[in-house]
């Protein structure tokens, strides 16, 4: 994959954009990490694929653009995904995050937002992606969790891999209380990522990304 990450600092704020299926923590912890002065990022649009996601709702109350795009009126996942990347593009959007994304994203996309597309995910990848990850780890028997922001490529959840947190799973640990622990970690890591990656300090090397501290 080649990079588009080396974006050069530059006076205006970066253009986000966020798709999100569900509740919206993460989005959330984005929108309130754009209010600080100086942050390089400004949240321009916020896609659901659920009429009810919350997200939406958290959108509005930002004073950001909500949009619902339902997945039936589209025939299939590339004409979906066409109109995603066709709503995007006139929002002018330099930057894509999925936070809590559950949709399955199509070359349409992911070739539009190459090297330019973050994705959180609640596990320390590659292990246990897909959904429930925190159940995944707590089946095998991990002793440490953690989550992960990378860039998405067509796999899920795969892509260069940016930043990864960890946390302990304790021995009376339940589905919930490790969500809640890594939730932590997720609503910490992404707002910074999305900072380093406006400030041009992210690279793309094969699989790897570099970080300039
Ligand atoms: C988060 O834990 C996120 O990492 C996960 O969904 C949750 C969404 O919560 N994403 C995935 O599992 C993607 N494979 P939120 O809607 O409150 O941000």
């Amino acid at each position: 994959m080649t990079g588009h990450a080396d974006v050069p600092v530059r006076g205006a704020r970066l253009r986000v954009g966020v798709l999100a299926s569900g509740r919206g923590s993460n989005l959330q912890a984005i929108l309130d990490a754009t209010r600080a002065p100086g942050y390089p990022a400004q949240v321009v649009i916020v896609v659901c694929d659920r009429e009810r996601a919350p997200a939406l709702e958290r959108a509005r109350a930002a004073g950001v653009e909500a949009l619902f795009l339902n997945p039936k009126d589209f025939a299939d996942r590339p004409a979906y995904d066409a109109a995603l990347v066709k709503a995007l593009t006139a929002r002018r959007v330099e930057l894509m995050c999925h936070a809590g994304w559950m949709r399955i994203l199509s070359p349409v996309y992911i070739d539009a937002f190459a090297g330019r597309a973050l994705n959180i995910h609640p596990s320390l990848l590659p292990s246990f992606p897909g959904l429930r990850a925190q159940r995944q780890a707590l089946e095998h028997g991990v002793k440490v969790a953690g989550a992960t922001v990378h860039f998405s490529d067509e796999g899920m959840d795969t892509g260069p891999i940016v930043a990864q947190a960890s946390v302990p799973v304790l021995e009376d640990d339940t589905e919930d209380t490790l969500a809640a622990r890594i939730l932590v970690e997720e609503h910490r890591m992404f707002p910074e990522v999305i900072r380093l990656f406006a400030e041009g300090r992210l690279t793309i090397e094969g699989r790897c990304v570099r970080v300039k501290r």
